[in-house]
């Protein structure tokens, strides 16, 4: 399988030779009597930094569906309005067994958190999907917002309307508003994905990190032009506003024989994240593991952003290393791909989850902080781990299953139960 590089490029790419127009996107007749549709992924005249779209020619335009009927996916929640209230406690979830049945990647995914609100354009959902099925004649399009995926364990293949993409743990996919979408899967399988309402995914800005420097935009993969042959109904799903729909059309929607532009579905392998740390003292503040960033209106205070804590090697000297303790206005969703959590080395589980909402205080348990205190400092390295967190100016709220009897760790907030007033005046 072959890829296009560089984050957000102008990418041009063609299954068939002579499909792509040149000099002009709409010409009276397209070759191969193909269909040119435009895929605006904002408003027209957002700035050109920001703008994204992408010209696809198709052997029919995607006009061909209605009829839509609703389809209940209830597991599925939407921005605020979809979650519970919860006292301000911090909050752990040992990882859930898979649910019973067969399920695709549609039917298996279940809504941990929300905030914000779809319709508004702000917010973000944290999801943990459980497939066992792939999607075969089903398709799947998001008009509330684009999807983070964090494959966690098994092998997922995406076909999008742009092509084919596949991606196991390790690896993030990053499906835009809008692009109709399959997935197949290997056997069981688990993910995490950030639904995320606002502002598009992009590259933080690197100040005096310079030009180069935590996720390089060469790293990220889009797919080459493809599409299926197969003739044949497909059932097309389709999320907005927080309901689901689904129609049947006569053919696949994944019929894109030539693409250009630069809305297009990626993958980015986090061993190339090329992290960045203290080489003198003090751990610096997390926002230095940021992949991608989805701005809000205030600045630099993201709707969200998504954090890794990958493998890296600790040599600050006189310094605690693991995180502080802190509270912030931010809200922290984290989870644990593989390998441990430093600040947390038992209880926060591969698959697992936790949350610290705005102003809940939270750090290393007991056992961390003894050990961190009291270590010689020698370089180490933190390996064999993969940790992320989607953080938020927004609070987050649980919704009703995750919050469902058994599924919390109760005993969470015991790991600071040891912690010892040492004050020696
Ligand atoms: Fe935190």
């Amino acid at each position: 399988m072959t890829y296009l590089t560089g984050f957000g490029n102008q990418f041009a790419t063609e299954a068939v030779p002579g499909a792509l127009p040149v000099g002009r996107n709409s010409p009276q007749q397209v070759a191969h009597g193909l269909y040119a549709e435009l895929l605006s992924g904002n408003a027209f005249t957002a700035p050109r930094a920001d703008n994204r779209r992408t010209w696809l020619y198709r052997r029919l335009p995607s006009v061909m569906v209605g009829g839509y009927a609703a389809l209940d996916l209830p597991l599925w929640k939407t921005g605020a309005a979809g979650g519970v209230e919860v006292p301000p406690d911090p909050l752990r979830w040992h990882p859930s067994a898979a649910p019973a049945g067969e399920l695709d990647f549609i039917d298996g995914l279940r809504t941990m958190v929300v905030n914000g609100d779809a319709e508004a354009q702000s917010g973000v959902a944290a999801h943990v999907v459980f497939a066992n099925r792939s999607m075969d004649r089903r398709a799947f399009v998001n008009a509330d917002g684009e999807l983070l995926v964090l494959p966690q364990s098994g092998r997922f293949t995406f076909t999008t309307e742009m092509g084919v993409l596949e991606a196991g743990p390790g690896q993030v996919v990053l499906l835009p508003r809008g692009v109709v979408f399959k997935v197949a899967v290997d056997g069981p399988s688990t993910a995490y994905v950030c639904e995320n309402y606002g502002a598009a995914f992009r590259l933080p800005e690197l100040g005096p990190i310079g030009s180069n420097g935590l996720a390089n935009p060469r790293d990220f993969e889009s797919p080459v032009a493809a599409f299926e042959t197969v003739d044949g109904p497909y059932q097309l799903v389709r999320k907005v506003g927080g309901l689901f729909w689904q129609a049947t059309q006569p053919h696949t929607p994944f019929n894109v024989v030539a693409w250009h532009g630069n809305l297009a579905p990626c993958r980015y392998d986090t061993r190339h994240f090329m992290t960045i740390g203290s080489i003198s003292f003090d751990h610096p503040d997390p926002s230095i593991f940021t992949v991608l960033t989805s701005p809000s209106d205030t600045p630099g205070t993201a709707n969200c952003d998504f954090v890794i804590f990958p493998p890296r090697w600790m040599v600050a000297e006189d310094t605690f290393r693991p995180p502080w303790y802190h509270r912030n206005v931010m809200s922290e969703f984290m989870g644990l791909v593989h390998g441990q959590y430093d600040a947390k080395p038992e209880g926060f589980r591969p698959g697992g989850a936790s949350l610290h909402n705005c102003m809940v205080p939270h750090g290393p348990d007991t056992e961390a902080f003894a050990k961190a205190s009291s270590t010689a400092l020698a370089p180490h390295k933190l390996d064999n781990t993969l940790a992320f967190m989607f953080e938020s100016r927004w609070r987050f709220r649980p919704t009703a299953w995750a919050m469902r009897p058994g599924a919390l760790d109760a005993q969470y907030a015991d790991c600071w139960a040891g912690l010892r007033d040492t004050f020696t005046p």
